[in-house]
């Protein structure tokens, strides 16, 4: 086992800000992972498994064992007429995921195409984008139980899936590593393209034949026209989650503000996008010293060089403040604040 010592995390997380692992080790296999645990003593130190960074704001040095996840294997493990069930391990790049499943006709997450990081951390918030989330395709997972070294299977409903959310990044949140995950992907796809930019986008690119292929291709398109690439600009994608409001909520905001966009949820909820509050509070483009909100999309945050995770997340609870005052609205951050 190659346990290392004082490991600079700059590299390892996508806002690119400097923090340092008292101890660091990648784990490549199951095995690996099974000996880190038993020889680390893990129950004394604070432990991050980590993928590739890219949901997360380290504002301190992480005094404790950082668990690299580099897992990486995608395998068929069954198949039907109609469906096929891919299982990958949980280091493989997820976009990496994406594309082998283009490839092959698998139809399913071809809408979730460019999201950076890794297999292992798509159910820990469960990732959606254009129309599709992460659960409407899992079959389940294994995920490595710290405490006890026993590897536990979940299915969907075990994992409490929800807008961003799911078990592990609540009640089971640092208490489980997860292995692999299995997906049970569509062999007669089914297009999603009533997210409004996807059609859209499909059409201005001239394509006629819907297929799978075409759908990531516009999906692509779009998210690199949207969202600043990482390797360019230090960000995490959407620092705050979009709020959901009550109908009455709704109603009393859209008598103030009648061009307030809402999306209906199930249960009578609104869902409201965080972008739209922020870029009215005035904070579009706005830049403070190295930190600043992208100036073509208001809910993403960016270091501009050389930012501190201290000051991008004092900067995230200005804008928090300013939408509360503003729209008595608390937003909660996507991002998992780390330190
Ligand atoms: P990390 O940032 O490494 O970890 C995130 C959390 O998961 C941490 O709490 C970590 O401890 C935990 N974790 C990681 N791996 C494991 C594991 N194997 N077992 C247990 N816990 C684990 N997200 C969306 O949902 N939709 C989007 O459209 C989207 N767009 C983005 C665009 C950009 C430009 C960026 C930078 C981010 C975007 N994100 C989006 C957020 C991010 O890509 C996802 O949350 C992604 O799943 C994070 O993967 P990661 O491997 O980088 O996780
Ligand atoms: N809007 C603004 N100003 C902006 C940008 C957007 O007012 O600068 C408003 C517009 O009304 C727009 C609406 O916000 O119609 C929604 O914008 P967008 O379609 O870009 O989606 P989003 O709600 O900002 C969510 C996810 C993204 C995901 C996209 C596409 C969350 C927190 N974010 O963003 O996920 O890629 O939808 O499905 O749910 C992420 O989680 O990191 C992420 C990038």
């Amino acid at each position: 086992m190659l346990l290392q010592e004082y490991v600079s995390l700059k590299e390892f997380n996508t806002f690119g800000v400097k923090a340092q692992a008292r101890y660091y080790v990648r784990i490549h296999d199951e095995q690996l992972l099974q000996h880190s645990l038993r020889s680390l003593s893990p129950k004394l130190l604070p432990r991050l498994i980590l993928g590739g960074g890219s949901n997360v704001l380290f504002i301190n040095n992480f005094e404790g064992i950082v668990m690299h996840m580099v897992i990486g294997k995608i395998a068929i493990v069954r198949e039907n007429k109609d469906h096929v069930w891919v299982k990958a391990g949980a280091g493989v790049n997820w976009h990496t995921l994406v594309q082998y499943c283009v490839q092959h006709g698998y139809a399913g997450i071809e809408n979730l195409a460019l999201i950076p990081g890794t297999v292992g951390a798509a159910p820990v918030q469960n990732i959606g984008a254009y129309g599709v989330e992460l659960s409407d395709v899992f079959e389940s997972l294994e995920a490595l139980e710290i405490d006890s070294g026993k590897i536990h299977t979940f299915d969907a409903v075990a994992c409490a899936f929800g807008y961003r959310n799911s078990l592990f990044k609540n009640q089971l949140r640092g208490q489980y590593i997860i292995l692999n995950v299995t997906l049970k992907l569509g062999k007669k796809p089914t297009f999603r393209i009533d997210y409004g930019a996807v059609a859209g986008t499909l059409e201005a690119m001239g394509i006629q034949a819907l297929s799978i292929k075409a759908i990531s291709d516009a999906v692509i398109h779009l998210r690199q026209r949207k969202l600043p690439n990482p390797t360019h600009l230090g960000n995490a994608g959407s620092f705050f989650k979009n709020p959901v409001v009550t109908q009455a909520q709704f109603k009393k905001l859209q008598a103030q503000l009648p061009h307030i966009p809402g999306y209906q949820q199930s249960e009578g909820q609104v869902k409201v996008p965080a972008a739209w509050l922020i870029e009215q509070c005035g904070w579009k483009g706005k830049r403070h010293d190295k930190v600043g909100v992208y100036d073509q999309h208001a809910l993403v945050l960016v270091n501009y060089g050389g930012s501190t995770g201290q000051e991008i997340y004092q900067f995230s609870q200005v804008i928090q403040r300013s939408v509360k005052d503003r729209f008595g609205i608390t937003l909660i951050p996507e991002v998992q604040i780390i330190g």
